[in-house]
């Protein structure tokens, strides 16, 4: 859904007033992007973020922080010439939010669209076989933190050495191999598909097209090979009991998704809010300046989703 103001109205307010209406339509349509009123920069966006959801969240490694607050981060450190493939937020680590903001300072000269895909619909289109193989393996992420290469463990776990990590993650299900403090590997065990109790449906959730070495640009995937075995890429994900995604099942998945995919035109000033827990998003490729910002809440956790609770 598209909200336009013709009145440059201040958003942080507007939504606090319509905020109900918000909530139905992130449900229907998985998101609302708000175009023409006055953000009123980073902290009306912050303001804006947590009008919109109930808690903002501050503890996310895998962005880097734009605000004094913690609250607002840079979007994806990621090559314009390249498209950020469709992916849910967090999908991968054992919490993730439920609600996503994107705020854009200055949009693309040419490009840089905002794509979402509906999980609800995807998996709709997927052949059974597949979901079936999804919904009973799940999958495991292998990220391989390399000094140098990517956010690094220290960043992204926030902790100060690896005894803390394995202090931090041991029980919540990660398995750590660490040659050096420069070599770690992190493997995490999650579901491909997420239930959605309170809407008594279910939703394609994850990073496979971000994960899995067949789903990388060509050049990428070619910078990659020359230094690592392909099953020991810096990101892989296979299925929950270690065997691999086949090619041809990732080529499935990308035509799915793109087939139910929306494109947003970036405009200046616009703020998209996306159900992190329906729609997958992505980035298209673009040139010259684009700058956005981000913002997350309210947090949903693997435990809780387990135990049928709502966080
Ligand atoms: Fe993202």
């Amino acid at each position: 859904m598209q909200i336009t103001s013709t009145s440059r109205e201040p958003l942080a307010r507007w939504i606090r007033q319509h905020r109900d209406r918000i909530d139905a339509a992130l449900w229907d349509d998985g998101h609302v992007l708000f175009r023409g009123f006055d953000v009123g920069g980073l902290d009306g966006f912050e303001d804006s973020a947590a009008s919109a959801c109930d808690a903002l969240y501050r503890h996310y490694g895998d962005l880097p922080l734009a605000s004094a607050s913690e609250n607002v981060y840079f979007a994806t450190p990621y090559p314009k010439h390249l498209e950020i493939r469709f992916h849910n937020e967090a999908s991968h680590t054992q919490t993730w939010p439920s609600r996503q903001l994107f705020f854009c300072l200055e949009p693309a000269s040419e490009g840089g669209e905002w794509i979402l895909s509906d999980g609800r619909r995807v998996i709709e289109r997927l052949p059974a076989e597949m979901l079936e193989r999804f919904r009973e393996l799940g999958l495991v992420y292998r990220r391989r933190f390399i000094r140098g290469l990517d956010a690094s463990w220290e960043q992204f776990f926030k902790v100060g050495s690896l005894q803390e990590l394995r202090d931090k993650i041991a029980s919540t299900g990660h398995e750590i191999d660490a040659s050096s403090e420069n070599d770690v590997t992190v493997s995490y065990r999650t579901h491909a598909l997420l239930q959605i109790p309170e809407r008594d449906t279910e939703a394609w959730f994850n990073q496979v097209l971000l994960h899995h070495p067949d789903a990388l640009p060509n050049e990428v995937h070619a910078l990659l090979s020359k230094h690592f075995r392909r099953d020991q890429f810096p990101r892989t994900v296979f299925f929950g009991d270690g065997s691999p995604i086949p090619t041809e099942w990732v080529r499935t998945i990308d035509r799915v998704l793109t087939e139910c995919a929306v494109r947003i035109e970036t405009q200046a000033h616009d703020v998209l809010l996306v159900n992190n827990l329906l729609m997958a998003h992505g980035r298209l490729p673009y040139s010259g300046n684009r700058q956005i910002r981000v913002a997350l809440g309210d947090m949903r956790d693997h435990a809780a989703v387990a135990a049928g609770e709502l966080a």
